[in-house]
């Protein structure tokens, strides 16, 4: 891991995924699915993991803590409001780390100051105070003034230079709203590094919001004015349109390094699987056409271009697939295949595999294959990614299900479940096959949880693809979500609405509130 100074060319990763992604609402994720995400960043190369808000929850807490605990090379960093408290607690939760940060905020533009109802001396004064404590905590401390893109310039200059002097060793400004663009964005950072005193000492980091589609631009504009730590998240997910995604600021300056000679740790061949992780867990699907890694982004439809590609690849291609962990072929498996075999392609789709995981994940190949004559990578994708979680270990199952539906309604479901070591079965009816499933499932578990997204996707073409559906509850204000991948659509609609009634058990645990 780069010191933490100013460099000329290297771009420290800041990612935020388990943080400001978090945030976005549904995409909950669990403690196991948080510590698994961390370690694939730490071992892409991420050079800081923002790993979550210590204060918002025990939950939160224990995240930040087991992550700290088993960290190698990232440096691993929990947010912390401008309290003591907030500052005491992040720190408690990342000091096993071997590379530990609290990084500390506060809103200061005009919008942001009237919330706690303080004048600017008062808000300076806070600065100062919680800053000077962190720093007595920890050696390496993260200010960020919210709302930056929209403080005054002169205060901006002022309440940067109170955080360096309070011993801040990265200031990162915040576009919290996604409203400036790249000429301010760079503006704003050529201004901070010319007018605060001790600018040159510090590092500069950028972190933006997409809302009007411009985060990756302003980040990198920002490098451009002298910014060297761009905070992002894979995918792009994050609050409202999200942040900066990881792979566009990565591959734009490993695809453009002629314009932008800067040099990421990260390595890249690895962004794909973790994208794919990243939309399992989350529930949010990547669009089709998403820059880097969306399923079209290496795809070439039309007849000039697929000529085009024969003859020469960078006709129509800037980067290669493969430089970010896309598998070159398509070999497809099927029934006769064996376990070696198996082994073998799911470690060139990224995923390394223990012999206990993957006996499990043959026996789901098998019933696959059984079903489906061709198994394609996307299916594959689709059963590691469902696989994580084995439902015989979780407190409710699908046992066996079948349903009536067609144009005479209404249409029903004869379901049973599993809950712990019981069977239970009931005869439901509905507005259609799923409707009739959920009405099932409901009766068998009566739950007041708001059915927030139903959302289906056939995994490949074909009238025998799989759909992987993900559903998402919500009760109390708590989220979850619940996915599952099956070549019959109604079943696998039942298995993502149990696992996430599974999650919703979970997170009916967790006492203290979100943040
Ligand atoms: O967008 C934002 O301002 C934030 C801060 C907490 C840094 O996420
Ligand atoms: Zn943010």
């Amino acid at each position: 891991m780069a010191p933490m100074t100013n460099q000329k060319d290297r771009v420290l990763i800041f990612d935020t995924t388990l943080r400001d992604g978090e945030q976005s609402p549904g995409a909950t994720m669990t403690h196991d699915e948080k510590l698994e995400i961390a370690e694939m960043l730490d071992d892409m190369g991420v050079d800081i993991i923002e790993a979550g808000f210590p204060i918002a929850s025990e939950g939160d807490f224990a995240a930040v803590s087991d992550i700290a605990k088993r960290s190698k090379n990232s440096v691993i960093c929990g947010l912390a409001r401008a309290k003591p408290g907030d500052i005491e607690r992040a720190f408690e939760a990342v000091k096993h780390a071997n590379l530990p940060r609290i990084h500390t905020f506060i809103g200061t533009s005009p919008q942001h100051r009237a919330i706690p109802n303080l004048d600017m001396d008062q808000m300076a004064e806070v600065i100062h105070t919680t800053v000077s404590h962190a720093r007595n905590l920890c050696d390496n401390i993260q200010w960020s003034p919210m709302d930056a893109t929209r403080t005054e310039d002169d205060y901006l200059c002022r309440v940067v230079e109170i955080a360096i002097k309070a011993g801040a060793t990265t200031i990162n400004i915040p576009d919290t709203v996604g409203y400036t663009a790249p000429a301010e964005s760079a503006d704003l950072i050529r201004m901070l590094l010319e007018r605060v005193p001790g600018a040159d000492e510090i590092t500069f980091a950028t972190h933006c919001h997409n809302d009007l589609g411009m985060a990756t631009a302003n980040a990198l504009a920002a490098v451009d004015a002298g910014a060297r730590q761009i905070e992002c998240t894979i995918n792009g997910l994050g609050e409202r349109a999200g942040n900066t995604a990881l792979e566009e600021v990565v591959m734009a300056i490993k695809v453009r390094n002629d314009i932008m000679p800067y040099e990421t740790g990260i390595d890249s061949r690895q962004i794909m699987n973790l994208s794919r992780k990243v939309a399992a867990v989350s529930g949010f699907p990547v669009q089709y056409n998403k820059a880097i890694v969306g399923k079209n982004a290496f795809a070439h439809e039309s007849g000039i271009h697929q000529d085009g590609m024969l003859k020469s690849a960078d006709t129509f291609e800037i980067m290669r697939p493969e430089d970010i962990g896309l598998s070159e072929t398509s070999i497809v498996m099927g029934k006769h295949s064996g376990r070696a075999a198996l082994r073998s392609k799911l470690e060139n789709l990224g995923f390394d595999l223990g012999d206990n995981q993957l006996k499990d994940v043959f026996v789901r190949f098998k019933e696959l294959a059984d079903r489906k004559k061709e198994v394609f990578d996307d299916d594959l994708i689709a059963l590691m990614n469902v696989s994580t979680a084995n439902p015989s270990r979780e407190p409710m199952e699908l046992s066996s299900l079948s349903v009536v539906c067609g144009t005479e309604g209404p249409q029903s479901a004869d379901l049973a479940m599993r809950f712990d070591d019981e069977i239970k079965s009931v005869k439901a009816t509905g507005d259609g096959p799923v409707d009739a499933v959920f009405n099932a499932i409901k009766s068998l578990f009566p739950h007041d949880a708001r059915l927030q997204l139903y959302q289906v996707h056939a995994v490949t073409e074909g009238t025998d693809a799989q759909a992987t559906v993900s559903v998402r509850l919500e009760e109390n204000g708590k989220i979850v979500t619940g996915q599952s991948s099956d070549t019959d659509t109604v079943v696998a609609s039942a298995k993502a609405y149990i696992a996430a009634l599974n999650n919703l058990l979970v997170r009916r645990t967790k006492s203290a509130p979100d943040a």
